[in-house]
């Protein structure tokens, strides 16, 4: 039974955040359940075969669909503004799996270069290996973008802001490009990985993005506990990627479905206080002697502050710093933090801290890591949710070092 069928539309944020896809199983039960079961049985062998034919709704194997998963993509697809959702195992099986249930060999991609390094290596090599060919292009260079386009080319993809600097891009001018402001007339489809804002601070589908993907790893589930992926978008786009994983069998566990749905009901209220305490912590690191430059969107001297003031209701979470001196330098910051954690991940209400150059981006080559921005002495921080004067004091451990020492 749906507790809320066609109440939705015309909710607030915050409530469909909290109140949209709810599924009660009859039992009263306040909180959603989990609907921990692989498959589903039936009255009778005549309800079995109408349920398997798709004459009548209902659940046959987890592998297809799951009550627990459809709320959570129920919700996802509201707060994204996309008439469908489908989640998928990990971020990573998001984005595979929209590539697999739209493109065929032959078929040519525009992916930018600043997105997450496994996201490179699937379009650079695994849709390579089966016909599909990307063109790499410089983020926020509209121009390269523009000119990639070939009479194939059937899909954009990018992420804004980018990982670690922040830059961002007008999703509205690359929806024109994808759409057909190109040299061929050409029309693709744009897919956006919105993990870094969410949709409490952006939302892709309404500047025009076609899909949005989602690491749920990261913000949505935002106690770093679980995997998981999602897609939005229209219908018909989504469905290609939910009969793949049919097939391919990248679905998302109930479990964590869970997770991420009972993580969306505060995700309006984590990332109002993530990117208070980033912007805090940038404008604290700003001044700071040790510090060579800081890299957030929410500064006025970043590239992309008015863009991102426009486009996004908030700055995000991650900053990037350069301390005075290389790597000797960047990781006497990091080694001597008491809070924060070393790891990669981000999202979480735990402060992490990376050295991007030897860990996130250290597959990319010296040419590559210039290009990026990825120097020796950049430091990447997720800012996370503890008391922020116990973060700077937790920096300064390390900053105050490097004075002393020089
Ligand atoms: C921007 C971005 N997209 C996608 C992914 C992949 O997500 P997952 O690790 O859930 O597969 C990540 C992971 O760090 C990411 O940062």
């Amino acid at each position: 039974m749906k507790d809320n069928d066609n109440m939705t539309s015309d909710w607030a944020f915050e409530t469909q955040a909290i109140r949209t896809g709810s599924i009660r199983s009859g039992e009263g039960e306040h909180s959603e359940a989990i609907y921990l079961t692989s498959s589903f049985a039936y009255e009778s062998a005549a309800q079995a075969q109408a349920v398997f034919a798709g004459d009548q709704e209902g659940n046959v194997y987890s592998r297809y669909t799951n009550p627990s998963v459809k709320m959570f993509e129920d919700r996802m697809a509201a707060l994204e503004g996309g008439e469908m959702a489908c989640a998928s195992s990990s971020g990573m099986a998001a984005i595979l799996g929209m590539c697999m249930g739209l493109l065929q060999a032959g078929d040519h991609v525009i992916c930018s270069c600043s997105v997450f390094g496994t996201t490179f290596t699937i379009f650079a090599k695994y849709l390579h290996k089966f016909g599909v060919k990307t063109t790499f292009v410089d983020f926020t260079d509209y121009n390269q973008w523009r000119e990639a386009v070939r009479p194939e080319t059937r899909l954009l993809f990018l992420e804004t802001p980018s990982n670690p600097r922040g830059d961002v891009v007008d999703l509205e001018v690359m929806a024109g490009i994808a759409h057909g402001n190109n040299p061929h007339n050409s029309k693709a489809w744009l897919m956006v990985d919105n993990c870094f804002c969410t949709p409490a601070l952006q939302q892709p589908l309404k500047l025009g993005a076609d899909i949005v993907v989602h690491s749920a790893t990261k913000y949505i589930d935002g106690q770093g506990r679980c995997m998981g992926g999602v897609a939005v978008g229209k219908a018909e786009l989504i469905k290609e990627m939910h009969l793949w994983q049919r097939a391919a069998g990248a679905c998302l566990s109930p479990f964590n479905a869970w997770n991420f749905y009972k993580g969306l009901e505060t995700l309006s209220l984590r990332m109002e206080a993530h990117c208070r305490n980033t912007m805090a912590l940038a404008e604290w690191l700003d001044k700071h002697p040790a510090v060579e430059a800081v890299h957030y969107s929410g500064l006025p001297s970043h590239p992309g502050y008015e863009l991102a003031k426009r486009q996004q209701k908030g700055f995000g979470g991650v900053l990037a710093f350069e301390v005075r001196g290389g790597r000797k330098e960047a990781w006497t910051v990091i080694d001597r933090l008491q809070i924060m954690s070393r790891t990669a991940n981000l999202g979480d209400t735990r402060t992490t801290i990376t050295h991007p150059a030897t860990t996130t981006h250290c597959r990319l080559s010296d040419e590559d890591k210039a290009r990026s921005g990825i120097t020796e002495n950049l430091v990447r921080i997720a800012v996370g949710l503890e008391n922020i004067d116990d973060l700077k004091r937790d920096l300064e451990r390390g900053l105050g070092q490097l004075l002393r020492s020089r």
